[in-house]
C-alpha cells in the first residue's frame, strides 16, 4: 500500500522500519516504482548524482522540479518526498512559498528541508497550508560550508544536547518525521526513543525507525565513494564498463547489428 504522511506516523508505532532511497528521473522511479520499497526521497544529492557538483548549493528549484517531476510519473505507486533546495527556504515567505509551490505541483507529496532554526514559522505555515514536512538534521550538506566539510555531526555533548532539541522542535512545528545524517548510533537512538514522528537514518545506526539511501551509492555507481556508512549492495561502476565494453567490441567488430536487429 502507497505511503503517505500519516502511515508514515502509523509504521513507527507498529515498529516497522522504512526503507526509503534517493531516485531523480523516470527510468529508475520506474523500477522502484515495481519494488518494495516504501519511498522516494528526490535528494538534492541530484546536484551530485546527476549534475556533477560537489556539493548540494549548487541545484536550484527550476532543476529540482524537472527530477520531481520525472520521478512522480516513473513512480505513482509510492510517496514521493522532494527536497527544497539551499536558500530556497530562506527568503521571503512569499519567495518560500513559491518554491514550495513549485516542487508540490511538479509532484511531490511532501518536502524535506534542512536544519530547524529560522525554519520552524516556515514549517508551520507549509503543514497548515497542507504541505507534509519532512525535517533533516545532523549532517546538513547544504550548510557544508559552515560545517567544514561533510562530517560526522553530534560527537560532543553539547551538540548531542542541540540536535536532540531540534529534532524536538522540528516535531512540535509540524514535522511528521525526521532525516538524521552521519551522528552517532547512541545519539540516533536516543532522538528516535524520544519522538513520536519517524527518525529515518542515513549513517546514524540500526536503532531509528528507517534508512535511507542514495541510489546511486547503493548500486556501487562510484568507486571510489566509500563512507562508513554505505553498504553497496551491486558493483554499477564495473558491471555497467562491462557492459559499454561488450557493446564497443560487438560494433567495432561487426558483431552487431546482425539480420535478427534489422529491418527487411
Ligand atoms: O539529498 C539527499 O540525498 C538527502 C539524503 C542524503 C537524506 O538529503
Amino acid at each position: 500500500m502507497k505511503l503517505n504522511a500519516l502511515t508514515f506516523l502509523d509504521k513507527k508505532k507498529q515498529k516497522q522500519k522504512i526503507s526509503m532511497i534517493t531516485c531523480y528521473d523516470f527510468s529508475f522511479a520506474q523500477i522502484v516504482n515495481g519494488s518494495d520499497i516504501d519511498c522516494i526521497l528526490v535528494g538534492d544529492s541530484a546536484a551530485n548524482t546527476m549534475h556533477g557538483f560537489a556539493n548540494t548549493v549548487h541545484i536550484d528549484t527550476q532543476l529540482m522540479s524537472h527530477h520531481v517531476a520525472a520521478v512522480s510519473k516513473g513512480a505513482p505507486n509510492k510517496f514521493v518526498i522532494g527536497d527544497l533546495p539551499f536558500l530556497s527556504y530562506r527568503k521571503s515567505l512569499t519567495a518560500n512559498m513559491n518554491c514550495v509551490e513549485t516542487l508540490m505541483k511538479a509532484g511531490a507529496e511532501a518536502l524535506k528541508l534542512e536544519g530547524a532554526l529560522g525554519n520552524l514559522n516556515l514549517i508551520t505555515h507549509m503543514v497548515h497550508s497542507g504541505v507534509p514536512v519532512m525535517g533533516h538534521l545532523g549532517l546538513t550538506p547544504q550548510s557544508v560550508h559552515t560545517l567544514g566539510g561533510h562530517k560526522v555531526q553530534g560527537r560532543e555533548k553539547q551538540a548531542q544536547t542541540a540536535i536532540l532539541d531540534h529534532a524536538k522542535k522540528l516535531e512540535e512545528a509540524g514535522c511528521f518525521s525526521i532525516v538524521l545524517e552521519c551522528v552517532p548510533s547512541m545519539l540516533a537512538k536516543k532522538i528516535a526513543d524520544e519522538l513520536h514522528i519517524p527518525v529515518i537514518g542515513i549513517g546514524a545506526g540500526p536503532d531509528v525507525d528507517g534508512q535511507v539511501l542514495v541510489l546511486q551509492d547503493l548500486l556501487g555507481f562510484n568507486d571510489n565513494f566509500k563512507p562508513k556508512f554505505l553498504k553497496k549492495y551491486f558493483s554499477a561502476h564495473q558491471v555497467f564498463k562491462s557492459v559499454f565494453n561488450e557493446y564497443h567490441k560487438e560494433v567495432t567488430t561487426q558483431m552487431f547489428p546482425t539480420a535478427k536487429e534489422s529491418y527487411e
